[in-house]
Parts: structure tokens; sequence; C-alpha cells
């Protein structure tokens, strides 16, 4: 995934604006459209929240929001005010904290092709067996697709994933990842062979876990999605039962 990102010169010393593209517009975005659904948007934040819920968000964070507890009183409400008239009116007093600095990045954004699509050639996402010994790729291969693409005959686009695998004992390599697909897929470590493959409720943006239990093996996988858009998200555990190496290596 090719991401286009820029830095933006500062030019307002102490304003409400100065201080979101400072402190907020790393992440948030310069046009506060943030990258979602990891950072949300906060155009029209105002309507979705009340000055004192912004207040405590920003204080204290949330999730992978950092708190700002050094803010000033009067740069906090010069913020809150910005961010819900999504405009600059007011100036804040002068004050050494935070420091502004002299340019600030403008945030994340996805080189996307005008249909939403990665803008690079695909694969849009690979699968890799490296030698550790050597160094050399043992294997490559697309993982992931986009259901529509691949109704349509575009298959092995491969797509942006985001989990590890997990390898047995027996040479399976188990891989969720995929963000649009859904899928839940074996592998032959050896070769890169797909031995198997199942759709899950929700993507499996995680790395599995194998374990035994009365000489029976399993692999379960946290099911949560979330990474696209298009597809809700929840929160399951999706667990397996391995058939017995010796006669057939396909999980069941
Ligand atoms: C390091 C990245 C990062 C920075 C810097 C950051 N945020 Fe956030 N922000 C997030 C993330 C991630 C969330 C979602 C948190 C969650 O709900 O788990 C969030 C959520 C929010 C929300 C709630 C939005 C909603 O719809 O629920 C507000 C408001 C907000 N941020 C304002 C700000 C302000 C103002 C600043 C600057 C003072 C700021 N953020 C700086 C990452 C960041």
């Amino acid at each position: 995934m090719a991401w286009a990102a820029s830095l933006g010169e500062n030019k307002e010393e102490n304003s409400p604006r100065a201080l979101y593209l400072n402190q907020c517009a790393v992440c948030h975005g310069e046009k506060m459209a943030g990258s979602p659904p990891a950072i949300p948007s906060l155009v029209g934040i105002g309507n979705r929240m009340s000055a004192a819920d912004l207040a405590t968000r920003i204080k204290s964070g949330k999730g992978r929001m950092p708190g700002f507890s050094n803010l000033k009183d009067d740069q906090l409400s010069g913020l809150i005010s910005f961010l819900m008239r999504g405009e600059d009116n007011e100036r804040v007093s002068a004050g050494p904290e935070p420091s502004l600095m002299k340019y600030h990045f403008t945030g994340y954004r996805r080189f996307l092709d005008p249909e939403g699509y990665p803008a690079i050639a695909p694969p849009w996402g690979t699968l890799n067996a490296i030698n550790l010994n050597t160094g050399e790729y043992v294997w490559k291969i697309p993982i992931g697709g986009y259901p529509e693409l691949t109704a349509k005959g575009l298959k092995d686009t491969g797509s942006e994933n985001y989990g590890g695998p997990v390898v047995t004992a027996g040479g399976l390599l188990f891989i969720g990842a995929t963000n649009f697909d859904k899928k839940f897929r074996a592998f032959d470590k050896d070769t890169g062979a797909l031995l198997w493959e199942t759709t899950l409720p929700f993507s499996g943006n995680a790395t599995p876990i194998t374990y035994e239990v009365d000489k029976r093996q399993f692999v379960v996988i946290a099911a949560g999605g979330g990474k696209d858009l298009k597809s809700k998200s929840g929160g399951v555990y999706v667990a397996f039962a391995l058939k017995a190496p010796d006669k057939d290596k396909k999980p069941r």
C-alpha cells in the first residue's frame, strides 16, 4: 500500500488552528478527514460530541489516541470551539507549551485510484516465505482479494492485510489477515500451495494460535474486521479442529 504524505508550513503562530495542525493533524489530517476506520474523521464532530466530551477525550485520550493533559485551559477551549465550528476565529493566549514547530505533518492518505483501489500495479498484498539461513525468498504468492473483483474474474490481486501466520509442527501455515475477502487460509509451508480456505464472519486481522487438548489440535483466530468500511465489524473467535496429520494434512 502506497501512502501519500507531505509537510505543511505552520504560519499562524498561536491560533487554535495552529494548535490543531501542530498537535492533531499528524493523525486526524490537515483537513480533519482522519484515516478511517483506525483514525476517525473530526469533520462535523460538534454534531456528534458535546464540548464536555471533547474536552475529556482530548485531555485523556482513548485507545491509540494519546491524552493532551499539557494543554492549558484557554488552549483547550480554543481548540474545542475550533473543532466545533470547523473554523478559526478566536486566538488563544501565548504560552510556551505546546511548542509550535515550523512544519506539520499533513496526515496519512492512501494512494488510491478513482475507484478506491490501490493506484499501483497488483499484487496489492503478498505472503512471503524467507529462508532465514540464506535470506532468500523460498516462495512469494498474492494474498487476499476484493470479492467484487474476484467475481469479475480478477483473481489474485492480493490486498492490504494485517495479521501474522502461525505454522504448525505438521507444516501447515494458517493465516487470516486479509481486509476484504475475510478468508482464513491454510498453506503448505514448504511450497506455498493453498490447501484449504474458509470465510470468516469478519476479517481476521489477527495472528492465529494453535494448541492441543486431549490429543486434538486446534487453530483459533480472532475475527473483528473493521478495516473495510463497506463491511460490518464484530468480535468473535473462530476455532477449527485439525485431523491427524498421518491420514490427511488438511484441517477439517
Ligand atoms: C497519535 C494519533 C492521534 C493524535 C495525535 C490525535 N488523535 Fe484524536 N484520535 C486518534 C484515534 C486513534 C482516535 C480513536 C480512538 C478510539 O475511539 O479508540 C481518536 C479520536 C478522537 C476523537 C473522537 C472522535 C470520534 O468520532 O469518536 C476526537 C474528538 C479527537 N480524537 C480529537 C483530537 C484532537 C483535538 C487532537 C489534538 C489535540 C487529537 N485528537 C490528536 C488518534 C489521534
